[in-house]
């Protein structure tokens, strides 16, 4: 059996398995100190006013819509070029993902098309940053703010940032909730930080932070402040002397138990200690990619944008497959047989049988979408990469030779 290098993977060292076996060893694996200890992390990092962590970044996904009142008859725009998350979210309460265009430069979704598909029912957009490198956030925004003067009321931004950790649009860190009203990220494995199975929303609005705190565990509240029976906390022991109820709380929405364990968020916060390493790894690996591949006649190279610095999260090439007279499983399958591993990112998400059968779309809905699918190919990139494997990867894509 060769040893295969994967697509991507995690980057685990003795100080992350210190740092979980200490919360092992304490009173608290679940509910305790880490996880407002991981939030303000991630809020240092990302200069987000507010973190709320959960146990994926689908439920990140879910409690953002949730938060801002999608509901049935609501429209959502999101991209094709995703994992299903980002349009299951708006499907999980009620409401319809419409899928928007990508640009066939950046591999995010067009302007232009969220310009087209934006109407009196869009109560929100999900912008995918894909593969890292950030959607043009500023006129996304521009776009917004003008339909919402049109249509007379708020559509939310929720930026779906799970491939965007440590990356920066213009003069902000994506996460930083400038240009939107949430931005959600994911912490799992092959992600740039990993807590097995995780997630984030951060937020720049007080009043989202505390909708999406409830939202995570059952639409519970422990905040006397909040509560809709307040006169039920005091017992009265006797005609003048009332005592505080310790157990009481009140349940006010349908939430759900989106909670993330202390024994993973002790693992992110050491692992968000080595983002800077990891972004700078990724980086070296990147440029590395660009000078083997820019003379090869099969593939194409990422595109990056000047207004954005991507934190890499893939390394997508469009492969010539007419040039080189082979399918892509056949490459896939070729150069697995050399140990590399390749995955494709994505399937246009409106064909899938789900969105078919329930929302009538088709293929041909996207055509950018489609020409980008019939060529991309992640190839490996994570931070434990050697040159050496590299120099696989480069060597076994550079024989994939036009057949005779
Ligand atoms: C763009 C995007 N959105 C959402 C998700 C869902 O995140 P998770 O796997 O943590 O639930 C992923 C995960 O692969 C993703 O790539």
């Amino acid at each position: 059996m060769v040893d295969i290098i994967p697509y991507g993977r995690q980057c685990i060292d003795e100080d992350d398995v210190a740092a979980v076996i200490e919360v092992l060893k304490s009173k608290f694996i679940t509910q305790g100190s880490k996880v407002q200890e991981f939030e303000l992390a991630l809020c240092q990092v990302t200069e987000a006013p507010f973190a709320v962590a959960v146990n994926s970044g689908t439920a990140a996904l879910h409690i953002a819509c949730l938060a801002a009142g999608i509901g049935p008859g609501d429209e959502v725009i999101t991209s094709p070029n995703t994992f299903v998350a980002s349009a299951n979210c708006v499907v999980y309460c009620g409401g319809r993902p419409v899928f928007a265009d990508i640009n066939l430069q950046t591999y995010n979704i067009s302007l232009q098309e969220i310009e087209k598909k934006i109407n009196k029912r869009t109560k929100a957009i999900i912008p995918v940053h894909f593969a890292g490198q950030s959607c043009d956030m500023e006129n996304i925004r521009a776009i917004v703010r003008a339909s919402e003067k049109k249509y007379g009321h708020k559509i939310y931004i929720i930026e779906d940032a799970c491939h965007a950790l440590g990356s920066h649009y213009k003069e902000t860190k994506v996460g930083s909730c400038v240009y939107s009203d949430m931005t959600v990220m994911s912490f799992h494995p092959v992600k740039h930080i990993t807590t097995g199975e995780g997630g984030v929303v951060f937020t720049n609005d007080k009043e989202l932070q505390r909708k999406l705190s409830c939202f995570r565990s059952h639409g519970i509240t422990s905040d006397p402040d909040e509560f809709v029976y307040s006169e039920n906390i005091f017992e009265k022991k006797s005609k003048d002397i009332s005592i505080k109820k310790p157990w009481y709380y009140e349940q006010k929405e349908l939430g759900y138990n989106y909670r993330i364990t202390d024994i993973q968020c002790a693992l992110g916060i050491s692992q968000l200690k080595k983002l800077d390493k990891f972004q700078l790894r990724r980086r070296a690996l990147v440029n590395r990619y660009h000078e083997i591949f820019s003379k090869c006649q099969s593939v194409s190279i990422p595109f990056e944008d000047d207004k954005c610095e991507s934190n890499f999260h893939l390394y997508v090439l469009q492969f010539d497959f007419d040039f080189i007279g082979t399918s892509r499983a056949e490459v896939m399958e070729r150069l697995k047989q050399k140990g590399i591993q390749t995955q494709v990112h994505y399937i246009p998400v409106y064909t899938q049988p789900f969105y078919r059968k329930n929302f009538g779309t088709n293929w041909k809905n996207c055509s950018n979408m489609e020409i980008y699918y019939k060529k991309c190919l992640s190839i490996p990139l994570w931070p434990g990469m050697t040159i050496e494997d590299q120099e696989q990867v480069g060597s076994a894509i550079y024989s994939l030779r036009p057949q005779s």
